[in-house]
């Protein structure tokens, strides 16, 4: 099922000219939630995150505030970026900054054995800028302005006027890999998903591949040309590379790529982006990749945008909502749950106050929450807080533990083909399958009779079996809300710490043994107020 002995899942490194929004932890959980299933399913899994710190647009931030370059990253770093990832319980494994030394020398090798390769070289160029996008636009992306921008040229995303840059700037012939991309999307279906998102691309790269301005000479926050220091790098050209660099790049041997251990061992990675990011992605980076001979990505993810009344929430546009805001209505494993829930991986969702208070209610206090409660609540007034004995399944029991076995390989399937809210989708059933097995069995009539004494058991071993499993299949999603079940099942004493569980085989039945002591649990969800004054 997991092919992989190692994977490697990247999220892109967002640019700290401003606080992070709920867009951003939207990709930040759909990559850790992956990270965590394929470590949880024992593939050697490493995650990693961070931070894109050069360019114009920061040092623009920074200065229109009053600080240098570096005090603003610094201070946005520590005091936004980072305690977002702990807000949101990311898992990752490393956290690259392109200001790290590490990064900083690995790109500069990088762009020195392209230079020495041949593929850079010096020119002059004229072209239209979005600073917004860090981008020279190309004709398709330029619109006439609107209101206070009539009568400019516009980026089409920003809606900003783009900036006519004349410089002496180096290029990467770029355009020397248009054939030898096309013969990569054919050769590897699954380089560029979802399918939108690669028929994009094709059409893209078919057309012409021009090639890429690297360096800019009229600023300098970024990393120096090695061979011509008045020149910096251009800050995506510097960004794609910290997927590499985070894998100490910089140590390994020239012409003996990869060299590094770490580079050896995880490289090539699964990059999650968001489909606005999808071409420098798909495009110039494995073009990157192919001149330095190194391998290309081994897929890259786009998924769709959060909107926000009909538009992709946004720094720029003041769309942006603050991630803590929502988690701290709902708390951090509902925010998680209701972001893979609710969009499809891959397309575009809306996000609104309504729905992920009406999922909260329905799915996670209602269907999840009550099913748990009510579970461990008959298992202390029946069998002394202790996991019953179970006796001769029946058919119904049957049907439990069968499609506990069955949901459990679907959704691990589903997360191999990177189908997160379809894995979800799946472990409901078993969750809506447990409410309607407890409502007909009937436990609480069952325990008016002694002579019902061993169904009674078997039925509520077979509900906490199923919670078992949900607990495990639950973990890569809602971590804090599966850990305490685990916790309150007497799972850990008898099974080991949550984390340490092969999902994969989280359907097998019977493993927690009768008599195991089980503890109380408040509930998981519990009823939540909107603030009076939250957005509805
Ligand atoms: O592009 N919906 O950084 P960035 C979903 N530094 N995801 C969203 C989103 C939305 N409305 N808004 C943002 C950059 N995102 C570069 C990347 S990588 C080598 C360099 C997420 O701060 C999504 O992942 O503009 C998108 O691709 C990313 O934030 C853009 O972040
Ligand atoms: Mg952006």
């Amino acid at each position: 099922m997991f092919k992989h002995q190692t994977k490697y899942f990247t999220t892109p490194i967002f640019y700290v000219n401003d606080a992070p929004h709920i867009g951003h932890a939207y990709t930040e959980v759909a990559a850790d939630v992956l990270a965590r299933w394929h470590r949880a399913a024992g593939v050697d899994t490493r995650f990693l995150t961070g931070t894109d710190e050069h360019g114009q647009k920061i040092l623009r931030t920074a200065e229109a505030n009053g600080a240098s370059p570096k005090e603003w990253v610094d201070r946005l770093v520590a005091q936004e970026w980072r305690p977002m990832l702990e807000n949101l319980n990311i898992a990752n494994d490393d956290f690259i900054r392109t200001t790290d030394a590490r990064h900083e020398a690995g790109v500069a090798k990088f762009l020195q054995r392209l230079y020495d390769k041949g593929y850079i070289y010096e020119g002059e160029f004229e072209a239209l800028y979005c600073v917004g996008c860090e981008e020279f636009k190309p004709k398709s992306e330029i619109v006439q302005g609107a209101a206070e921008f009539t009568g400019h040229k516009v980026c089409a995303i920003h809606s900003k006027p783009l900036e006519l840059l004349q410089e002496k700037n180096y290029f990467f012939k770029m355009s020397a890999f248009q054939d030898r991309l096309l013969e990569l999307y054919e050769r590897r279906p699954d380089f560029i998903q979802p399918a939108p998102a690669r028929n994009e691309v094709i059409a893209f790269v078919q057309q012409d591949l021009t090639d890429l301005s690297i360096s800019r000479n009229t600023f300098n926050w970024g990393v120096p040309i090695p061979w011509d220091e008045s020149h910096v790098t251009y800050v995506w050209f510097d960004a794609l590379l910290n997927y590499i660099t985070a894998l100490e790049y910089s140590t390994s041997v020239v012409g003996d790529e990869p060299g590094s251990v770490a580079l050896a061992k995880y490289w090539p990675a699964v990059h999650i982006v968001g489909k606005d990011i999808l071409r420098f992605h798909a495009v110039i980076w494995p073009a990157m990749l192919m001149a330095a001979e190194l391998a290309e990505p081994e897929c890259v993810f786009a998924h769709g945008w959060l909107l926000v009344g009909g538009e992709k929430m946004s720094k720029s546009k003041l769309t942006g909502i603050a991630p803590h805001e929502i988690t701290g209505t709902f708390g951090v494993d509902a925010v998680r749950y209701y972001f893979m829930r609710a969009i499809n991986f891959g397309q575009d969702g809306s996000f609104s106050w309504e729905d992920i208070a009406a999922r909260y209610q329905a799915e996670l206090a209602n269907g999840f929450g009550n099913l748990v409660s009510r579970v461990l609540a008959m298992n202390a007034k029946y069998f002394d807080a202790k996991q019953p004995e179970s006796g001769d399944l029946t058919g119904a029991d049957k049907q439990i533990s069968e499609l506990a076995a069955r949901v459990t390989s679907l959704a691990n399937e589903h997360i191999t083909k990177y189908a997160i809210h379809e894995a979800i989708a799946v472990v409901w059933q078993l969750v809506d399958a447990l409410n309607g097995y407890i409502t007909e069995q009937e436990p609480w009539q069952l325990a008016k009779d002694e002579a019902q004494r061993v169904r009674l058991a078997t039925v509520l071993a077979t509900a906490t079996e199923g919670l078992r499993v949900l607990a495990q299949l639950l973990a890569p999603v809602i971590p804090e809300a599966a850990a305490k079940l685990w916790r309150s099942l007497g799972a850990v004493a008898v099974l080991g710490e949550l984390s340490e569980q092969n999902i994969a085989a989280a359907g097998q039945w019977h493993k927690l043994p009768a008599g195991t002591p089980q503890e109380a649990l408040p509930a998981l969800f519990p009823r939540v107020e909107l603030a009076a004054g939250v957005k509805k």
